[in-house]
């Protein structure tokens, strides 16, 4: 055995970008095997070019977590590059808004069955895999909306995140007999790509209703996701850990000091 098939093969969905980069960054930066996946093939194949140029161990494949075939053939493409796959970080989401009067079914359904859905079509997909893998880890990105808070136009996010965990519990009985672990993060408000565009007086209120004072890193996700991967957390399962920078602590402003 060499000493490179002793390294976690750890899948990350919605890696092109966002929390799913940051997610992956981490495990490839503690020397995981990587497989990136993503809808669009074109930034995750880029992603992982860049990456390999870097001496990662990393490949990318194009498949879709509403699509229970599309991801099937990602965790076989997994298995024949590296031999096994041993973390799932299903991560891939959507949160576009809209408020309860407005919101049509089928904005209800896009997130539904991409966030909640694709959780499950996910894990579902990578089981045979992980069955088979020694130490089979699957971290969730949830999120604070929905399980902890609210927020206008997310009523249909909220409902997803949530389910996520609900997910999550009963996942880690059936699993547990495999010796598989499932967990979530609970991210607060991260720094993507996506929030840059919001302009910085904008982020700087966001950051000031934060008891640390600063937005949350695609690497602070990361670094809780691996912590759920490790052998430290072996005998965790079933659990949350909210990762918000003490956004949810504060019951009024006064609390905040403001
Ligand atoms: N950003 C935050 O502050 C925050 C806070 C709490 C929770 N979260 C959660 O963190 C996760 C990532 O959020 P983010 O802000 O990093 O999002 P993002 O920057 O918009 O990235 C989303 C990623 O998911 C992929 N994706 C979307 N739909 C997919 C599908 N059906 N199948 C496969 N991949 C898909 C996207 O690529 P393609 O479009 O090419 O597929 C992209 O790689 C989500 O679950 C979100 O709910 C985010």
């Amino acid at each position: 055995m060499t000493a490179e098939s002793n390294t976690p093969v750890v899948m990350v969905t919605g890696a092109s970008k966002g929390i799913g980069k940051g997610i992956a960054s981490v495990f490839a930066e503690a020397g995981a095997r990587l497989v990136l996946v993503a809808r669009t093939e074109e930034p995750v194949q880029a992603l992982a070019k860049e990456w390999q140029a870097q001496g990662k161990t990393v490949m990318a494949v194009a498949a879709d977590v509403t699509d229970g075939e599309s991801m099937r053939a990602a965790v076989d493409a997994a298995v024949s590059a590296y031999g096994s796959l041993d973390v799932l970080c299903a991560n891939a989401g959507i949160f576009p808004s809209a408020s309860l009067e407005e919101m049509r079914e089928e904005d209800w359904d896009a997130v539904i069955t991409t966030n909640l859905k694709g959780s499950f079509i996910s894990v579902q997909s990578a089981l045979p895999a992980l069955k088979k893998s020694r130490n089979g880890r699957i971290v969730v990105t949830s999120s604070i909306t929905g399980p902890l808070t609210g927020f206008p136009g997310w009523a249909h996010y909220g409902a997803s995140k949530a389910g996520q965990l609900g997910f999550i519990r009963t996942a880690a009985i059936e699993l547990a007999r495999y010796g598989i672990t499932i967990n979530a993060v609970m991210p607060g408000n991260i720094y993507t790509e996506g929030l840059a565009d919001l302009g910085e007086d904008y982020l700087a209120t966001m950051a000031a209703s934060i008891p640390l004072k600063r937005l949350g890193s695609v690497e602070d996700i990361g670094n809780a996701a691996r912590f759920f991967a490790s052998p430290e957390a072996a005998y965790i399962t079933g659990q949350t850990l909210v990762v918000d920078g003490g956004q949810t602590l504060p019951e009024s402003l006064e609390a905040l000091g403001q």
